[in-house]
């Protein structure tokens, strides 16, 4: 078995609570007392059935989330996680809605505290981060914007990106113009989940009505081979998860899965981990089952990950140094 680890790599879809450690969510409830019991099977692992109840088990968790010092600690140790998976450059999805509950205020403190870490953890283990603020779209249209305006008041430096997450069967893409308006009016990266729990669809809608670069998931578009193919001539980008896919009953297993046929059709394709821990893995963990599913080599991996890295929301200077460390050059 390879040691995946020690490839160098470009993660672009990483929820920040979704990276949560279960140890580190109960050390932190211990330290508040807060009774975290529902959380957590008798294992000790994240406890959900389907994704209705990820999502609730998610927000549960996030109930120990409350100041920003608690969110500089829980980035640094996400971020130290991925150096170690071999990770020189990630993204990370954070929500104004979570980090001060749409407050601007208490927004712009708790992005201090994420940079402060972002800023620790390239010290100390030399891994590059930028934040993309997402809006949750079960909170609706009109939280959406307010997230999209407190992101855009904040654009630049490391936080770069805008998106969208949450429970996607909640309204369509229309309904979300405006928000992504004000994003991308700030010069920011543009990305939404769409086709993960919604079919192929949802995303022609998002590629209809948003102006993205790049796609969350994006891989039910295997079900229109039109969208496959404008896929591919539009060069839009897959953020691809597919062992939270296979852990969320997207696809049944590994070889169900359609990420060797979008390649193949000359989609763009990048591999992420989405939220790790909820779903047993990590990244050197994807590319050992994509490897031995698909028969994928260190070559076909530095050939996403060279897509990863042009489509990185950053700054020229950053992508150069992550691809210098990408090749190895
Ligand atoms: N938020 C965290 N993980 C998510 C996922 N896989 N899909 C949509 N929203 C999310
Ligand atoms: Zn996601």
């Amino acid at each position: 078995m390879t040691d995946w680890s020690k490839l160098p790599k470009t993660e672009l879809h990483l929820h920040l609570e979704g990276a949560a450690q279960p140890d580190f969510i109960r050390m932190l409830a211990a330290e508040k007392s807060v009774d975290l019991s529902g959380v957590f099977d008798a294992d000790g692992a994240y406890k959900w059935t389907d994704f209705a109840e990820f999502l609730k088990t998610y927000e549960a968790a996030c109930e120990v989330l409350k100041s920003p010092e608690d969110f500089r600690r829980l980035t640094e140790a996400v971020l130290a996680k991925s150096a170690a998976d071999g990770v020189v450059y990630t993204e990370i999805f954070i929500a104004p809605d979570i980090c001060g509950a749409g407050d601007a205020v208490a927004w712009r403190e708790y992005l201090d505290a994420l940079f402060q870490a972002a800023r620790n953890a390239e010290a100390a283990h030399g891994i590059a981060a930028r934040f993309i603020s997402t809006c949750i779209r079960n909170h609706g249209a009109e939280a959406a914007e307010n997230a999209a305006r407190l992101t855009a008041g904040a654009a630049g430096g490391l936080l770069t990106g805008f998106g969208m997450g949450g429970e996607e069967r909640n309204g369509s893409a229309q309904d979300f113009v405006k928000a992504f308006a004000i994003a991308a009016e700030a010069g920011l990266g543009i990305t939404s989940h769409a086709g993960e729990l919604c079919g192929a669809s949802s995303v022609t809608e998002t590629l209809d009505h948003l102006p993205v670069s790049r796609i969350g998931h994006g891989v039910r578009a295997i079900e229109d081979p039109a969208l496959v193919e404008r896929l591919a001539e539009e060069g839009i980008v897959l953020e691809v998860n597919p062992g939270s896919n296979i852990a969320l009953s997207v696809f049944e297993d590994w070889t169900a899965h359609p990420v060797k046929h979008l390649r193949d059709a000359g989609v763009p394709v990048t591999i992420s981990t989405d939220d790790p821990p909820y779903f047993h893995t990590d990244l050197p963990r994807e590319y050992e089952m994509l490897a031995q599913t698909f028969g994928w080599h260190s070559e076909d991996f530095l050939a996403m990950n060279l897509t990863a890295a042009h489509a990185a929301f950053c700054d020229e200077q950053t992508r150069s140094t992550m691809i210098t460390r990408l090749t190895g050059a």
